[in-house]
């Protein structure tokens, strides 16, 4: 079937693997990617896919319903997902009014917008948001989030998320929206913007600067290769059933100081460095507020009813995670000086 799929947040870190996997694999779908580019949406994670007949770029707002009417309505969206979001608990602590905008409104926006331009006819019609783990809270030292663990989330960032799940579900109940969601873990690997955890220590490795590892390093979360994501997006978006929740993990929990250590090793070896000489790095610091203990996922639904799991192991992606940002020198310092914002006037010309 010919799908014309309106990916929101594409030009982030999820979106943008996303994107490089869906646009190469299915040339028969259209693919219309609506990115604000806010300081997380960088065009320079895209570059290659402009050549493609099946991708199209649209610089805008998930909450401008105007936007989003003349988007459904020009290009016949029979799909939509929505992975436009604010996306990280720190921002969200120091500023939670733009996570309310765009996680909640936005996407309330934008359901709105497919309601209004599907008009009741639901046949082959898709809305798929994907969202967190973290919208389940925090665990203690044992258990594990399953789909029908109770939302308890403790974060600007993970309560918007929170709240914007259930309103998908009920343009399902109400008004029938074909809906599908997900829930998944931590992602890394390439294109990550690098104020998360992994890119921001690989960054400060390289250039010998203090490795901030908030309060006693004990926090714990659950790691998934991005593509492994990208790709149970794909089995969701195709086999997974309407109205459905999938949590998505990697099985692969570290406690964040361990996990620090084990980089520290790896790019000692990259960099050719004495060993230990990163982890001298490592410096306790203030605790984040309301900091999430432990995440932990029960993939067992989306793998018993869909067959998928994730097949990167921790070693190998760190490696290659930290071997794609030392290679991508040019990526990181357009980011930290702020010149990867004049891609976009330069190849849209505006
Ligand atoms: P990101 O911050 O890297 O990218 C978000 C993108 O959304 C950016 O390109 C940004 O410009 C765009 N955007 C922000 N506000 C917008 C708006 N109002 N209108 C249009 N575009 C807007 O985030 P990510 O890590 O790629 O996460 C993508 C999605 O996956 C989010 O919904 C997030 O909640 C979810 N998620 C992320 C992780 C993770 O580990 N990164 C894990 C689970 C779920
Ligand atoms: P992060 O990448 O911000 O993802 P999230 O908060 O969504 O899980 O952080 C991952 C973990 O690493 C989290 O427990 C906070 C911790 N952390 C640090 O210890 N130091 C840092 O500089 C950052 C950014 C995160």
């Amino acid at each position: 079937m010919k799908r014309t799929i309106l990916v929101t947040g594409g030009a982030g870190f999820i979106g943008s693997n996303l994107l490089r996997l869906m646009v190469n694999k299915y040339s028969d779908y259209t693919f219309i990617n609506l990115d604000k580019l806010t300081y997380a949406g960088n065009l320079e994670n895209l570059k290659g896919l402009d050549s493609f007949d099946n991708y199209t770029f649209v610089k805008g707002d998930i909450c401008d319903s105007n936007l989003l009417n003349d988007l459904f309505n020009k290009y016949s969206i029979n799909a939509v997902m929505h992975l436009a979001a604010e996306s990280h608990v720190d921002r969200s602590i120091s500023n939670p009014m733009s996570f309310i905008e765009t996680n909640i409104v936005g996407t309330v926006t934008l359901l709105n917008a497919a309601k209004y331009a599907w008009d009741g006819n639901y046949d082959d019609k898709i809305f798929y948001h994907i969202s967190t783990d973290e919208v389940y809270g925090s665990l203690g030292e044992t258990g594990f989030f399953t789909e029908t663990t109770s939302y308890d989330p403790r974060s600007p960032y993970s309560a918007s998320k929170a709240s914007s799940d259930p309103l998908v579900r009920a343009y399902y109940h109400t008004y029938g929206m074909p809906v599908k969601l997900s829930n998944c873990s931590n992602n890394y690997g390439p294109y990550q913007f690098p104020e998360k955890l992994l890119p921001l220590m690989i960054n400060n490795i390289k250039n010998n600067k203090e490795l901030p590892v908030y309060g006693d390093g004990k926090y714990t979360r659950d790691w998934l290769w991005v593509d492994d994501h990208a790709e149970a997006i794909d089995v969701v978006f195709h086999k997974g059933a309407i109205g459905e929740t999938y949590n998505i993990g990697g099985n692969n929990e570290w406690k964040n100081i361990d996990l620090v250590e084990l980089l520290c090793d790896t790019m000692d070896q990259l960099l050719d460095r004495e060993v230990g000489s990163s982890r001298s790095l490592i410096r306790f610091v203030k605790d984040r507020p309301g900091h999430d203990r432990r995440y932990a996922i029960d993939a067992s639904k989306i793998k018993d009813d869909l067959g998928w799991e994730p097949k990167v192991q921790m070693q190998e992606g760190l490696l290659a995670t930290a071997k794609w940002y030392l290679e991508q020198e040019e990526w990181m310092s357009r980011i930290v000086s702020g010149a990867y914002k004049e891609y976009y006037s330069k190849q849209y010309n505006s």
